[in-house]
């Protein structure tokens, strides 16, 4: 039976596929096996792995020697929904309004993921595929893909391809297509401080006592200087200098400070002293307060020193920074700075390290002519400040260069409530994976 695209999206959207929520894990083999479905209906060989987290669903195509083989990345695990006040509609009623589809998970990475599948799924109706192709798509890259490693691992034979393509990253403007060359690392970390046995009051006990919330403030303000620098000992030292051809592409972005501050809503924009705007988010490492908890946050007053608070931390890395060695340097510098009177626990967090490629390789270029017959433009060479932990292994163990084509704009309210995906953009994306086939088996 031939449904229209966006009928299968619809589809796609309405699993609540939350992957850092235990209670979703019926839901997550639920999404995992319509994917499944999907590819075998396409006439894909599919399979669902079990790992000790989400399962992972890997469709192959039947191998033709003297084809390259190509293997497409995604994730069908999305972010939590909340706040769930803010959102027009609900997050898993997928909704359609002014040529936008709404629900969590449309543009990061469900549209985009798609429109690569339904590509294959049309060139197949059509006719023969000019590759082969592999698709692995996940179910933990939202919560830093803890059990994929092992599985390129496992199955690097089978996973075994010429050239790596995902769309799960942002274009600087709608419609404009993009060859992401780099995206930043991440590494989290998390500090409970922890003070008296119990909530206090404060009245009684204030002043007498150190207190945990206070002490946490007093952390997280020695993280940066005034002017946004980094005040870590070493956080800067292991960082690569931008090539020429860097700042030209920098200089070249085709989006202003104008367009980017009015993504954000914020009143200015503000950031490390002596870098512009994008060289802040695509080249520069940062470090960001994700979340502060402890004392009291209901309705009105309560005069209580709270016994503990709990401060959740991610650093941005840049090439050549290690997870590690930052987490390590982290670890020092709050040992270092901790106050008096509070003892301080700190638990490292997920990692991965920043991802850069060269885009003058022959896939790099056929990626350049895909993009540009596809959208009718010459394509955006940028760097990015999110992350796909995952990438950096896969370049290692399956020695594999990584082409990373965008579909969605930054406008998508990725993570935020009301996220969407055009329903254009779903059109594009079958369109640009019809012409990067082409264009690799060329290659
Ligand atoms: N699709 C994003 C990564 C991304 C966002 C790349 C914007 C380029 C531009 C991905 O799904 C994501 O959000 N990753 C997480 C990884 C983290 C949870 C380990 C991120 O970057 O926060
Ligand atoms: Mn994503």
């Amino acid at each position: 039976m031939n449904r229209p695209p966006l009928d299968y999206l619809i589809d796609y959207l309405r699993f609540p596929s939350i992957s850092t929520q235990s209670n979703h894990k019926p839901d997550m083999e639920a999404c995992a096996t319509w994917l499944v479905d999907l590819f075998r209906e396409m006439g894909l060989e599919a399979k669902i792995h079990k790992t000790k987290g989400h399962p992972i669903v890997l469709a192959k195509s039947a191998k033709k020697a003297g084809k390259p083989t190509l293997l497409i990345y995604g994730h069908y695990d999305v972010q939590p929904p909340e706040p769930l006040a803010e959102w027009t509609t609900p997050p898993f009623e997928p909704t359609l309004r002014d040529g936008k589809l709404y629900a969590r998970g449309a543009g990061d990475n469900k549209g985009p993921t798609l429109a690569h599948i339904l590509g294959t799924k049309k060139i197949l109706e059509e006719g023969e595929l000019p590759v082969n192709i592999i698709y692995l798509i996940e179910g933990e890259e939202e919560i830093g893909s803890p059990n994929l490693e092992g599985f390129i691992r496992d199955h690097r034979e089978e996973l075994a391809c010429d050239i790596i393509a995902i769309s799960d990253t942002i274009m600087p403007a709608n419609d404009w297509p993009t060859l992401t060359y780099g995206l930043r690392g991440v590494a989290a970390m998390e500090l409970t401080v922890r003070g008296p046995e119990r909530d206090l009051h404060s009245g009684i006990f204030g002043g007498a006592v150190a207190n945990p919330a206070t002490a946490a403030g007093r952390l997280i303000a020695s993280l940066h200087d005034e002017k946004g620098h980094v005040q870590i000992e070493g956080f800067y030292e292991d960082i690569r200098p931008l090539e020429k051809w860097e700042h030209e592409a920098f200089a070249n972005r085709p989006s202003t400070d104008t367009d980017f501050l009015e993504l954000t809503g914020s009143p200015i924009l503000w950031g490390e002293d002596g870098f512009s705007t994008f060289e802040r988010v695509g080249a520069r490492p940062t470090a960001e307060i994700n979340g502060i908890s402890g004392g009291y946050q209901g309705e009105g007053t309560k005069t209580v020193l709270p016994r503990e608070a709990i401060v959740k931390i991610t650093f941005r890395l840049v090439p050549d920074q290690t997870p590690e060695k930052i987490l390590r340097l982290a670890e020092a510098h709050f040992r270092k700075h901790c106050p008096p009177g509070v003892t301080l626990e700190i638990e490292h967090g997920h990692g991965g390290m920043a991802y850069f490629s060269d885009p003058t390789t022959r896939y790099g270029v056929a990626a350049k002519r895909a993009l540009k017959t596809a959208f009718g433009k010459e394509p955006a060479l940028i760097r990015e400040g999110g992350s796909i932990p995952i990438l950096h292994q896969f370049h290692d163990i399956l020695k594999t260069d990584i082409l990373l084509m965008a579909l969605a704009a930054p406008d998508v309210q990725a993570h935020s409530p009301n996220e969407s995906f055009p329903v254009k953009n779903l059109e594009s994306g079958i369109r640009l994976h019809q012409e990067f086939l082409k264009e690799l088996a060329a290659c």
